[in-house]
């Protein structure tokens, strides 16, 4: 185990041995599991002791009212809060008299495993009741990628001392009372009974209950089926409640004996269909998924992450840490993703209530470059959600007297739910971001369906909301003025260069796309000279800049604003929860990657000096209160020849959850950090960048990796791309054609599935030494913790209350 690092350094799975009751709600995030339709947090079986209880349903959600003290016009009115669904995942044991609870009798040994490969979270626990009576159970649980409503559950008690009676509960329960809340505004509100009843229905082997909700009038069904095994005879019975229904098992066990539950869990939900409909949804789920079985379900699991993995391992030489990290962050980012199907994938997936289950930017200038290039149908789906949402952005648009569409700051089901305007609706680049992830969809995939589908008329309504913020000059120039970029420590800002740029390419991927399917524009109302005026915008669109400092303003004035003093503030992070807003809006003080990510996506309008410089700049800056920094931190550093900075933030990426470097990591996990790990290992370190439809690489490594290799998909085809320091070999596969052109290190190269291709490597040399970050913000150095992350209650190896022992 390298120094710090909290689980034990194995390429394809995080064990925690040992059970420290202080990390409970951190360790339910990390072994959330998820198919994007269906997220269980890692809760105990038993269900207590908990950090958070959780269940959720992609896009189950309740409204509630969002009062302001003082009310103004086109404020949002009502906000939507993820549901925390009816808990299907509970299994209670009686030992003789005394219930299976870690905190009572003694816990000889206790092992939580996440296998990346199998899908699986599997736990086993060695107790001793307060009688005496020692058992020892393992479960194994998994939400099938393969069978979207189905969760499913292995439960197999082994008996040490006997004989001893067991009774088992396996239940469903609705209404679960939630910890309550928490100052910090990150936090989600807590509903309390969400859930009306609807409807039960009891059967030997299991139940179903319907709900819905009291306000946005969605109903569930939530069903259980059960198949038991054990010497001699089991009793099993089940009834049913309101709020909860119970299967329960008994039998007489000697030692030696074992009893095995295997408990199969279906969800649905609509906001059409009937209660007939959901029920019945339910049951053919069940029976599908009995028919599979749990060794079925197992096999076909496995089968489904053996071909993710085939396509989007990130293979990491002389940093097991990082692979480690690299492998949950991927698999974390496919299970927010894979199965959501035309659903929002919000912030920390489905794995925790945090920012009430919302979806920001983050999926389209996160998520969605990972998934386009390992998962591009799963991108798709995405993209096509947001396109469903489409009616209610030009219905915001309208209300705020704009052309197009705007989409929301945040959201569950499409409304604009931000009721703090400066960093909320007027962070009008996510428009742009949306249009962004359009135009990298169709550049990587080649497919253009849904451009004709849903991406077309996206371009169109988001170019139109461009033309009618922005507004020329007197000699021409395009300005925006009054929005908000990806640094919410500025707001209301005149030329974010980010939001100009990215506006810039919305409206240029407009009027290309208007013009690939011209017969579609018009029935979208684009005319010639619609098209004539977008262009015209994007040609003299302004990108402001310090002639005296040489550095691009990350809005126009920003280089000019009063110094934020850091030494003051360095005990203070994250800034947003210890000073006020109007101090860090007219200061110069950055939340998170902002010109930086314009020079990351838009690096063509940049030259190498000002990149350079630009980076000196802004590193001092940005203090990295959003966990969205480091990855495009790490591609900006990497590209300026910052290696080993880039290192730093590429790790901190990858261990924002693993390390809880925010400590809120208990309310779900920072997705798009964990899709930044790609970003920075594969577009820092491997360069990769797509400009124009043409695929580039500009590989070099740090000193500590000694071999990068990634895949990614183009066109259909896997390309290969396996990095040391000196070349980097390029094997094309698994595509109709046979040959692939591409830049390297903006050299034009060609592959075929024939034979690879061999290219050289060198580090590019940095203009300037490596940048000083804020006094207390400078990023982990790989592989050590700062005490002062410890200190704050981020890193904990050690076991609390419950035990700590050596990993079996
Ligand atoms: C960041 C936003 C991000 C949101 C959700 C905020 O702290 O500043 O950029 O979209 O978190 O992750």
């Amino acid at each position: 185990m390298s120094q710090g690092s909290i689980f034990p350094l194995e390429p394809w799975s995080i064990r925690e041995s040992g059970l420290n009751l202080d990390l409970l709600a951190r360790s339910e995030s990390l072994f959330a599991l998820s198919n994007g339709h269906i997220g269980l947090r890692g809760n105990l079986d038993e269900g207590e002791p908990h950090g958070i209880p959780g269940t959720y349903l992609n896009s189950f959600y309740e409204v509630r009212p969002l009062p302001y003290a003082e009310p103004a016009y086109g404020y949002p009115e009502s906000g939507q809060t993820v549901v925390n669904v009816t808990n299907g995942k509970l299994i209670r044991l009686l030992v003789d008299d005394a219930s299976f609870d870690v905190r009572f009798g003694r816990l000889l040994e206790h092992e939580r495993v996440l296998d990346l490969r199998a899908g699986t979270l599997t736990r086993y626990a060695d107790w001793e009741s307060p009688a005496g009576r020692r058992i020892r159970v393992r479960s194994t649980r998994l939400v099938s990628f393969t069978q979207r409503a189905i969760a499913a559950f292995e439960y197999v008690v082994d008996v040490v001392d006997g004989p001893v009676r067991l009774i088992a509960q396996s239940e469903l329960v609705a209404n679960e009372p939630s910890p309550p809340r928490s100052g910090d505004p990150r936090v989600a509100a807590v509903l309390e009974n969400p859930l009306v009843a609807l409807e039960q229905d009891v059967h030997d082997r299991g139940a179903t209950l319907l709900h819905r909700t009291r306000r946005s009038g969605l109903q569930m069904a939530a069903g259980m089926d059960h198949h038991v095994e054990a010497p001699g005879e089991v009793t099993m019975e089940s009834t049913a409640m309101e709020d909860w229904a119970r299967t329960t098992f008994v039998c007489t066990l000697e030692p030696g004996q074992r009893l095995r539950i295997v408990k199969l869990l279906a969800y649905g939900w609509s906001s059409v269909r009937s209660e007939p409909a959901l029920r019945d949804q339910v049951a053919a789920a069940l029976t599908g998924a009995r028919h599979t079985g749990f060794e079925g379900l197992l096999a076909e699991q496995r089968a489904y992450l053996d071909e993710f993995w085939d396509g989007a391992d990130v293979r990491l030489g002389g940093d097991p840490e990082l692979q480690q990290g690299v492998r949950l962050s991927l698999f974390h980012v496919l299970q927010a993703g894979a199965r959501a199907e035309r659903r929002s994938l919000p912030a920390k997936g489905l794995t925790g209530p945090g920012y009430d289950g919302h979806t920001f930017w983050d999926t389209e200038a996160y998520l969605l470059p990972v998934l386009t290039y390992t998962q591009p149908r799963a991108a798709a789906d995405a993209l096509r959600w947001r396109h469903a949402t489409l009616d209610l952005a030009k219905e915001r648009a309208a209300t705020l007297g704009l052309r197009g569409a705007a989409f929301p700051w945040r959201t569950i089901h499409g409304e604009e739910c931000s009721g703090y305007w400066p960093a909320g609706t007027a962070a009008f680049h996510i428009n742009a971001d949306i249009a962004a992830a359009v135009t990298r969809y169709r550049s990587v995939t080649g497919d253009e369906t849904l451009e004709v589908e849903a991406g077309l008329e996206l371009l169109v309504e988001t170019a139109r909301l461009w033309i009618s913020l922005g507004d020329h000059d007197v000699d021409g120039g395009w300005h925006i003025a009054g929005v908000t970029g990806p640094d919410e420590y500025s707001a209301l800002m005149n030329d974010n260069v980010f939001t100009n740029l990215a506006a810039a390419h919305n409206l240029r991927s407009a009027a290309e796309a208007a013009e690939r399917h011209p017969g579609l524009a018009r029935d979208f109302g684009v005319t010639v000279e619609e098209i004539a005026a977008w262009r015209e915008a994007a040609n003299a669109v302004n990108m402001p800049y310090d002639t005296d400092l040489r550095v691009h303003q990350q809005s126009a004035g920003f280089t000019r604003l009063p110094a934020w003093d850091f030494e003051a503030s360095r005990d203070q992070y994250p800034l947003l929860l210890h000073v006020p807003y109007f101090d860090l809006y007219r200061r110069q003080v950055i939340k998170q990657a902002d010109l930086m990510l314009a020079q990351y996506w838009f690096g063509h309008h940049f030259d190498d000096e000002d990149k350079a410089r630009n980076v000196d700049y802004y590193e001092r800056r940005t203090v990295r209160d959003s966990s969205l920094s480091a990855a495009i931190q790490a591609v900006t550093a990497a590209d300026v020849g910052h290696l080993e900075l880039a290192y730093d933030y590429a790790y901190e990426a990858a261990q924002i959850d693993l390390r809880d470097i925010d400590h809120n990591s208990g309310d779900g996990l920072h997705i798009a950090s964990l899709a930044g790990v790609w970003i920075a290992l594969v577009a820092g370190f491997g360069g990769l960048r797509q400009h124009d439809g043409l695929l580039s690489f500009a590989p070099q490594l740090p000193d500590g990796i000694s071999r990068l290799s990634f895949t990614v998909e183009w066109h259909g085809r896997r390309l290969g791309v396996d990095i040391k320091p000196d070349r980097a070999t390029y094997t094309l596969r698994d595509g109709p054609d046979s040959s692939l052109a591409f830049h390297h290190n903006g050299k034009e190269v060609s592959v075929t599935t024939e034979k690879p291709v061999v290219e050289q490597v060198s580090r590019r040399s940095p203009m300037l030494p490596r940048p000083q970050q804020p006094s207390g913000r400078e990023p982990m150095h790989r592989g050590e913790a700062p005490s002062s992350w410890i200190a704050a209650g981020g890193v904990a190896p050690a076991a609390g209350p419950g035990i700590g022992l050596p990993p079996r």
